[in-house]
């Protein structure tokens, strides 16, 4: 059994403001790329969890890794509808760079729960799914939804969007990670302060992300890859995913996102940079 995990892109971003118990109101257009980490399911006598794959060493193969997480809050819902989880091996194949705004993490979880509901036919409610969801992290539903949507409250309410202008991007990633709580934190919203505007779905050209300023005053390099996307020919829009750091760059048409993309790895070796086609 293999799953995907696809790379998630916020479009917008707009922070609504600070709830009173400290999470952020967003208002966001998220999409997803083809490019995924890769969740594989064997069979096991005891629940476990390998990582392999280019960012294998980025992060922990523990009980605190989100895939792992899913299945014990999993196994506690099978308990409640008289089902039980088995035991199993998953083999994470990670693509996709940690920390970086496009929801690998919440993607991996998401794939998680996926595949076990549907390998061991397990029926849940789907207000108790969401839950779970939510429980793993904000942007789990909508990587369970796995499609573009546009997503509200914290990232519980989702909505379907109709197919978007969007296709060929550029994914370029500095190697830096972002802490999520802290960019929140510099944009120094108050409890119950508001912030910006709600987005409108038809008028792209007003999108925005309201963490990107708060990530470039805490990592620099993100400003850095915004401007070398910008000066490409055949860019459209150029914006920072989630809480960053990764950057997308919407392309004319697929060729051009060829070419920007090894125009970019040629300016900086060290950038993670893939030519991406949107879900919409
Ligand atoms: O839910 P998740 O683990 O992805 O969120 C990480 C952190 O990001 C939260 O602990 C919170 O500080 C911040 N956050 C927020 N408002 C959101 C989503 C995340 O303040 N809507």
């Amino acid at each position: 059994m293999v799953e995907l995990a696809p790379a998630k892109i916020n479009l917008a971003l707009h922070v609504l403001g600070r709830r009173q118990d400290g999470y952020h109101e967003l208002d966001s257009v998220v999409t997803f790329a083809d490019i995924a980490d890769r969740l594989e399911l064997l069979p096991s006598s005891q629940t476990a969890l390998e990582i392999i794959g280019p960012f294998a060493a980025s992060l922990a193969a523990d009980e605190s890794n989100l895939v792992l997480r899913a299945h014990a809050l999993l196994a506690k819902a099978a308990d409640e509808v008289g089902r039980k989880l088995p035991p199993v091996r998953f083999r994470l194949e990670k693509n996709l760079p940690v920390a970086s705004g496009i929801g690998g993490g919440s993607a991996d979880a998401a794939a998680a729960l996926r595949t076990l509901l549907r390998e061991f036919s397990i029926e849940l409610p789907a207000a108790r799914l969401k839950q779970i969801a939510l429980q793993l992290g904000a942007d789990v539903p909508v990587c369970l939804a796995q499609k573009t949507c546009r997503m509200r409250g914290i990232g519980e309410r989702l909505e379907p969007l109709q197919k978007l202008p969007y296709k060929a991007a550029v994914l370029v990633n500095p190697g830096l990670a972002t802490s999520t709580p802290a960019v929140f934190g510099r944009l120094g919203l108050a409890k119950g302060q508001n912030h910006g505007e709600p987005l409108t779905p038809e008028d792209a050209a007003a999108w925005r992300n309201d963490l990107q300023q708060p990530a470039i005053e805490l990592v620099p390099e993100i400003g850095v890859v915004l401007s070398a996307l910008s000066s490409e020919a055949g860019i459209n829009l150029v914006r920072m995913s989630g809480s960053g750091a990764t950057c997308f760059g919407i392309a004319e048409d697929d060729e051009a996102a060829q070419r920007i993309a090894h125009s970019m790895a040629r300016r900086a070796p060290n950038w993670w940079v893939r030519p991406v086609r949107f879900d919409c």
